[in-house]
């Protein structure tokens, strides 16, 4: 008989599994999403912005005329929108996987414009300037990839990070939103050391990384994947389409570090769980002596300087 499990999060995981599976397994979980909505709703964007800004603002950093690279651009580009609205000089866009299509496109531009006033309080760009640069973002009746490159922001998917053949000390700032946290520890190391090389002097990378288990669907048990081993969550929890490395704010800052980085600004946002939400009984023993902010943090906000050369991975 088949087994159905209770926990909700499992279900989600047999059910990645069983899609990966299957031919164009990517392709479907993109249609899924289409259907349901979840490539991040207008109503998800305020985080990146205001944590993407707060990032840029508190390390006194401007995208003004800087040449961008994204790792994990995603469905919906809105990161690349604010910075293009805010004078980027040129924008990277990649993808491990190619998802972005015209109308999310389309949406998250609309989005922007329609948001201007509040955006431009956020900046120091009058609401007029943001509102005349997303004008001519809006993707017209031909190939919105073109139009955008025509533009200066070029999307590149499938990509892969961790062998880029891109032109060293190529770019400013090399960023991401919601995906270092997806991608596995051995590769990580390598697109810290790539990033190394692609920065130009005094470039600098800005990561903002989800470090919660986004399969838990309980607010309260969003560090739920730390009560397993390694090898444990490996077989039950993480599978080609949905992989978590749950990877700590520290082992983030010692990546940037070991691959010749300074960090000149990190903060770990908390979960905002009620008091006594943790139960440390319940944690691996990885975890278990961890700090509390290490282990009840939501979004750890990380940017760091180069300062050298890579000296770990080739
Ligand atoms: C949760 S989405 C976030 C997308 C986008 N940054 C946003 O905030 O809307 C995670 C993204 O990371 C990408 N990704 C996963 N593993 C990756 C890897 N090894 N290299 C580059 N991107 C990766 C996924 O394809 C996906 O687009």
């Amino acid at each position: 008989m088949f087994f159905v499990p209770q926990q909700k999060w499992r279900r989600r995981v047999l059910a990645y599994k069983a899609i990966g599976y299957l031919p164009f397994a990517e392709k479907i979980m993109d249609v899924a999403r289409l259907l349901t909505g979840t490539s991040r709703g207008q109503q998800g964007h305020p985080a990146p912005i205001r944590q993407m800004l707060q990032m840029l603002q508190r390390t006194d950093k401007s995208v003004k005329g800087k040449r961008i690279l994204e790792i994990g651009a995603g469905w919906q580009p809105v990161v690349p929108a604010l910075f293009y609205g805010m004078g980027a000089g040129s924008i990277l866009m990649t993808d491990i996987v190619k998802h972005m299509r015209k109308s999310y496109v389309e949406a998250t531009v609309r989005y922007c414009i329609d948001h201007a006033r509040e955006i431009a309080n956020l900046t120091s760009i009058s609401q007029d300037d943001l509102e005349l640069r997303w004008r001519k973002l809006l993707p017209g009746s031909g190939n919105w990839v073109k139009q955008w490159y025509d533009l200066g922001i070029t999307y590149k998917a499938p990509f892969d990070m961790t062998t880029s053949k891109l032109p060293m000390a190529s770019f400013d700032m090399i960023y991401s939103y919601s995906c270092m946290n997806y991608i596995p520890l051995l590769q990580l190391r390598k697109i810290f050391s790539e990033s190394a090389n692609l920065l130009d002097r005094s470039g600098w990378i800005a990561h903002n990384i989800h470090v919660y288990d986004d399969l838990s669907s309980s607010e309260r048990e969003k560090w739920n994947f730390l009560r397993f081993s390694e090898k444990e969550w490996d077989r039950i929890g993480n599978c080609r389409l949905h992989y978590q490395n749950r990877l700590r704010p520290s082992s983030y800052t010692a990546l940037a570090q070991e691959n010749g980085f300074r960090v000149t600004y990190s903060e770990m946002l908390p979960l905002g769980l009620p008091k006594g939400s943790l139960d440390r009984a319940k944690l691996d023993e990885e975890f278990k002596y961890l700090p509390d902010e290490e282990i009840l943090c939501g979004h750890f906000l990380l940017v760091a300087e180069k300062v050298s050369n890579s000296t770990t991975i080739p």
